[in-house]
């Protein structure tokens, strides 16, 4: 149980109101010595789980993210402090990948990566963010080309991390499938790369959509709508701000055209919606990877299916257009959840 501190006043609770923003958990990571105290909301009110002048410790990190907290409030000052040590942190490990440990470095690198992403949901305009992920994210496709035997451990590691699943999606997808492609041999190491940047990058539109639309079960039409415009946002906050070609960027517009697919699927006796382009192998194994990864783990409002049950979905998607590709899906999955 988390031990909070006594009910403040009316007067205090709007004062906090007023000046608390909320961070991730996980960013607590990253503080150094706090200004001010941090709190959780809860009830409509406010209370302390860490005191002013003290570090987060990772027994108080840790036992908020069990009680499902994904956020807590702090002040400003402290927030800035604590994104400048996670840049810093970022730039860093990314600098040194190959420098001692790979095992640790990489966890540390994913882990990293995956909070920063959240700074850029919130800032998707800033330049200079984007461009810190896109290039970190560059020197993590060639470390983990390098590393494949930690590729099962460094997936397993950022799972445990517990994040919430609009941080770990991409980087989760996007692993399993550069791990994917390289043991298929049918890439050249820069389109395993670049398919990877394109992965980890496909749904930074999802920053359009507000904060408390995630966790919901049910969607209103309009909210559908949102989320279903996701991938032409990335696109278009993509376009012209990164060195991706032309080939890639459109493999990110159209990364959910699986989803729709098997939306056909489902519902065969009603109008097929006609494609308008053909989609490539690329297109399918990012979209693949993506459906596979949602589908096996939790969602706040449901549990993850077995890997089993969700190869039957996939095959459905893909196995008539590449059989040959999803047998060895196949292999390659047993492998890597084994490990
Ligand atoms: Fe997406």
């Amino acid at each position: 149980m988390l031990k909070v501190a006594s009910f403040n006043s009316y007067s205090e609770q709007h004062r906090l109101s007023l000046k608390l923003r909320p961070i991730l958990v996980g960013e607590l990571y990253l503080a150094r010595k706090l200004k001010n105290p941090v709190y959780i909301f809860k009830n409509g009110l406010f209370y302390p789980v860490v005191n002013e002048g003290s570090v987060p410790t990772k027994e108080q990190i840790n036992t908020l993210i069990k009680n499902a907290h994904r956020e807590v409030y702090i002040y400003p000052e402290d927030i800035q402090e604590i994104k400048k040590n996670l840049e810093t942190a970022l730039v860093k490990v990314t600098r040194s990948l190959s420098v001692g440990d790979p095992l640790e470095n990489g966890t540390k690198d994913l882990k990293l990566l995956s909070l920063n992403l959240g700074g850029l949901y919130e800032n998707p305009h800033n330049d200079e963010l984007l461009m810190l992920q896109f290039q970190s994210t560059q020197n993590l496709s060639k470390f983990l080309m390098e590393n494949k035997k930690h590729q099962p451990q460094f997936f397993q590691n950022l799972i445990r991390e517990n994040f919430h699943f609009t941080l770990s999606q991409p980087m989760l997808s996007s692993v399993l499938l550069l791990s994917f492609l390289q043991s298929i041999h049918l890439f050249h190491d820069k389109e395993v790369e670049n398919l990877f940047l394109a992965s980890y990058l496909k749904d930074i539109g999802i920053s359009m959509i507000p904060d408390d639309k995630y966790d919901l079960k049910t969607l209103t039409t309009r909210d559908q709508e949102l989320f279903a415009n996701h991938a032409d946002f990335s696109f278009e906050l993509l376009e012209g701000r990164i060195p991706l070609s032309k080939n890639y960027l459109t493999i990110i517009k159209h990364h959910h055209f699986l989803n729709d697919k098997m939306k056909d699927l489902l519902q065969k006796d009603k109008k097929k919606s006609e494609p308008e382009i053909i989609f490539g192998l690329e297109s399918t194994l990012v979209s693949v990877f993506d459906i596979l990864v949602a589908m096996t783990n939790d969602r706040p409002y449901r549990k993850g299916m077995s890997l089993f049950q969700s190869l039957e979905l996939i095959k459905m998607m893909m196995a008539d257009e590449y059989p040959q590709e999803f047998k060895a899906l196949v292999i390659f999955l047993k492998q890597f959840y084994k490990n």
